[in-house]
Parts: structure tokens; sequence; C-alpha cells
């Protein structure tokens, strides 16, 4: 063999060899790192991969959970258009996102919506607030003018100082103590009126309720308001001018006068009939001084289901709010206020009547008292 020839056979081997190194370690390279690709897979990504999902998940449970309490607030019928289509809108996104399981878009979504409810809710309470404080207002004006100058020097600075303390609430729009700071103020004028420490008179709004469920004291006696009777002259004196004659025919009443009264209604038509048009004695707005049966010309109408109709009844029902009177039994509402509809019981509330007037609510009703 030449030399040649045994070069090119040399070389010929040891590029085989070459080939079948390169072919082995690529054999090894793949068994070796499948087997270790594998074990990297199932020991460290797809537990990492399964420990996300599951935190995923948890996410989402939590914010449907969350969605879920959030649902009544949602519901809200007191939100204007505006805001029910904001809410429904970002109910909308929210709810997409979480039937996509976009666990980026769940979260920012969910306090979107949340943040929609609360800026309506916000709303709705710097509302009730404004509207609650002009209620106040109302009654004060009414409160703060009492006549104070037959109460002893204690009673008039006791009043004086629930006066000062009322136009510090007002003034300083401190709305969680609106409502106990009036009814004190009221208290104090009317325990001038009554034995002390006897049954406590029930306020709302400052304004002393008087029903079937809240009663006051026998020795309660206020008599008649003089703020009431001014009003009611000037209301007299406005319709006689439209030639309407308007006579309060009945104002306050005692204790025992009241009594005299239904007893004489039970024994005529007994317990059950009388108590449906007759307070109680104790229980009736007469005995607030703040009530006032009001008749036309006719006076056998007085007080009878006949005055209804009348030009008078009519005139008043349109007009007395404007003089801070409201119907206090109105047709219709028995199961509210525990009486039948009486055309002729107005009963004087000051400068709230008109808002009271206009909500078409009864007394009881507006107050939200039983
Ligand atoms: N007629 C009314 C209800 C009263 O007796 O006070
Ligand atoms: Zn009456």
């Amino acid at each position: 063999m030449s030399d040649t020839n045994q070069r090119k056979r040399r070389n010929k081997r040891s590029k085989l060899n070459m080939k079948r190194i390169v072919m082995v370690a690529l054999v090894a390279i793949i068994v070796v790192g499948g087997i270790g690709g594998t074990a990297i897979y199932f020991g460290i990504i797809a537990p990492a991969m399964a420990a996300a999902e599951l935190e995923n998940q948890k996410t989402l449970d939590e914010y449907a959970a969350k969605y879920t309490e959030l649902q009544p607030r949602i519901a809200n019928d007191k939100f204007n258009d505006e805001e029910k289509q904001a809410v429904s809108a970002a109910e909308t996104t929210f709810k997409t996102a979480l039937d996509n399981k976009d666990v980026n878009a769940v979260p920012t979504s969910y306090t979107s919506l949340e943040t929609t409810v609360v800026t309506a809710e916000k709303r709705i309470s710097n509302d009730v607030a404004a509207a609650s404080m002009t209620d106040y207002q109302d009654v004060f004006n009414m409160l703060k003018n009492h006549d104070l100058s037959d109460f002893t020097a204690d009673e008039e600075a006791a009043v004086q100082a629930n006066i000062a303390k009322m136009q510090a609430v007002l003034d300083n729009k401190q709305v969680d103590l609106l409502e106990t700071t009036i009814n004190e103020l009221a208290a104090s004028i009317d325990a001038h009126y009554m034995v002390e420490n006897d049954v406590a008179i029930t306020y709302k709004k400052g304004l002393i309720i008087a029903n079937k469920n809240n009663c006051m004291p026998s020795s309660y006696a206020p008599g008649e308001s003089a703020q009431a009777a001014v009003a009611f002259s000037q209301m007299a004196a406005d319709a006689a001018n439209e030639g309407l004659s308007l006579n309060d025919f009945s104002t306050y009443r005692s204790y025992s006068g009241q009594k005299s009264l239904y007893d004489r209604y039970v024994a005529a038509d007994g317990q059950e009939a009388a108590d449906r048009y007759s307070s109680r004695p104790g229980c009736s707005e007469h005995q607030t001084g703040l009530a006032f049966d009001i008749g036309g010309s006719n006076s056998a109408a007085w007080a009878e289901t006949t005055f209804d109709d009348t030009e008078e009844a009519i005139w008043l029902a349109n007009n007395a709010y404007k003089y801070g009177f409201i119907l206090r039994y109105p047709p219709g509402k028995e199961s509210v206020t525990g009486y039948m509809y009486e055309s002729w019981h107005y009963r004087y509330v000051g400068d709230i009547a008109k808002t009271i007037y206009d909500s078409g609510k009864t007394l009881e009703e507006y107050l939200e008292v039983e």
C-alpha cells in the first residue's frame, strides 16, 4: 500500500470516530437534558405553576365574595339615573373580568365598581343631611321663639342653654347631634308645663308626638300654643279675603277635658267605634295645644264628614301648610295614624309644614314613628 493510500484510510477512520463521538454526545445531552428538564419541570416548574394557579383562583374567589357582599348596596333604589348607569357599567366590566378569570382586571375593576357605589352613597347621605338640616332649622325656629315670659329663672336658663347648644350644632353641621339636641330643647320647654319627672314625652325632630302609641303624662298642660294661634289668625284673615270663614272650634284640650269627651263617645258608640275617631285621655294631640279643629261658616258641619267637600275644607287642604299646619288624619291612612279621616283636624308644626306637605306623607310616615 502506498503512503498516500494509507493516510487516506487513517483520515477516514478518524472522521468516523469524530462522528460517533458527536452522536454519542448528542444522545447523551438529549437523554441527560431530557431527564434533567423533566426533573426541573416536575420538581420546580409544575408545582410553581400549580401554586400560581391556586393563588389566582383564591384571588378570583375573594373578589367574587366581595361582589356578593356589595350586591345589596349596588341595588340602592335611591341612586339617580346617572348613578345607576355608572354602577351598572362598572358592574358589567367587573363581571366580564371575573367570567374571563382575568386575575389582573378583577381587582382593579372591583375597586372601580366599589368606588362608584361609594360616591353615589355619599351623594345621597349629603343630600339627606342637607334636607335634615333644613328640617331641624325649621323646628328650631319655632322652638326658639317660644314665649318664656312665665318661666322661672332656672327654667329659662335651661332653655336658653339648649337653644345655644342647638344653634352651635346647626352652625357646625354636627349632623349626628341634631336629633338629641333638638329633643332636649323641646323637652326643656315642656318641662315648664308638667310635673317634674312625670312620664316622658316622645319627640322626633323636636316635634312632640301624640298618637295611640305615644301618649303624654296627665300633668302636661301647655295650653293653646301662642305661635299656632297667631298662625291661625293670619290664615283665617287670608281666607276671609277670599270670602271664606275659618273657625277654630276646638284647640287645646286638657287631659281631663279629653277624658270627659272620650268617655262620652264610648258611652254613645262603644269603645271600638270611639277609638277610631277619638283619642284616649293622655294621647290626644289636642293636649299638646298644637291641634286645631277648623270649621267653616256652617257650624252644623263642624267635626262632621259633611265638612269634607266644603270650600273651606278644600281651601285648608291646599293652603294650611303655608301657615305651618298639616292635615293630621288624611283619608286612607287610618292604619298609619290610627284615626279615620278628619278633614278638620290640623296640627301646627311651623315651617317644616311645607316639606311634610310636599312629601305627601302623614306625620308618622314623614318622621318614621309608629
Ligand atoms: N279626634 C282626635 C283623634 C282626637 O280625639 O284627638
Ligand atoms: Zn281634632
